[in-house]
């Protein structure tokens, strides 16, 4: 079941030039949302006229009654949530889309791989293995040591590594040249970045003959299968990615 919320921002957080990490709640208690479901957040242009924006939910803190949204500020829209102050309104649709597959039991060596923004729905998707049990391992990527986001919350959830391009933290490379992925071996691999690091890693993940779902971040637009700006080529012909992904098993993907 879908709803149609106004939330109230409880907290921004600038947590460099490009991201924010936006806190939201409601007197009443937010709605079951799968790890890897996204939010369609209104962004009002004038007046008159409104655009929806998918962001992925990045926690669901139900102590507190919270849902996070980490946003990478890339444009008009994206700047405006920026711009969002404790006490504002936010109108979302969600829970919207598929979400990850949890692995069937604790002791698996679950694999959650994130590039850029991309970690943003691995944290929440990791806190409920760790709920199971289990103890996941992040694998982070980012450009530099300042794109290096929510370190501590993913922290006091499972193991983390990350890689930086230039070196400045971490291991230098891409996420697939982390030494992890040649000294230790995985059951389950779940990621979310960008395209190049996704087939990355799902190529990682056939020569390992791992089990790995990807969460696709194709353009949207309506969120609900209408406009078919999101078609992803699958095995099984063209899919939506908003309505029968985002996260797919990288069988079902030409890729
Ligand atoms: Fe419109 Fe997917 S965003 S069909």
């Amino acid at each position: 079941k879908k709803f149609c919320l106004d939330l109230t921002v409880s907290q921004v957080d600038r947590l460099s030039e490009k991201y924010v990490l936006i806190r939201l709640t409601d007197s009443r208690p937010l709605p079951d949302i799968l790890p890897g479901q996204f939010v369609e957040v209104r962004i009002d242009d004038s007046p008159t006229t409104f655009l929806r924006r998918p962001i992925s939910i990045h926690f669901l803190d139900r102590k507190a009654n919270e849902l996070w949204l980490l946003v990478a500020i890339i444009g008009d829209g994206t700047r405006r949530l920026a711009r969002l102050k404790a006490g504002d309104q936010l109108n979302c649709v969600l829970p919207l889309g598929n979400g990850f597959t949890l692995p069937k039991s604790p002791a698996m060596r679950f694999l959650l791989v994130g590039g850029g923004v991309g970690v943003a729905p691995l944290l929440y998707l990791g806190s409920r293995f760790q709920a199971m049990g289990g103890v996941p391992t992040f694998l982070l990527g980012a450009r530099s040591a300042s794109d290096v986001l929510e370190k501590a919350d993913f922290e006091a959830v499972g193991r983390v590594f990350v890689t930086t391009e230039d070196g400045s933290f971490g291991e230098r490379g891409f996420v697939t040249d982390h030494s992890i992925l040649r000294r230790e071996r995985f059951d389950f691999i779940a990621t979310c970045g960008p395209k190049p690091m996704m087939q990355a890693v799902a190529h990682y993940a056939r020569q390992s003959e791992t089990p790995c779902e990807v969460s696709l971040e194709n353009m949207m637009a309506c969120g609900i299968g209408a406009c078919l700006c999101c078609v992803e080529k699958s095995v099984e012909g063209n899919v939506c990615v908003c309505k029968e992904g985002p996260v797919f098993n990288i069988n079902r993907l030409l890729w």
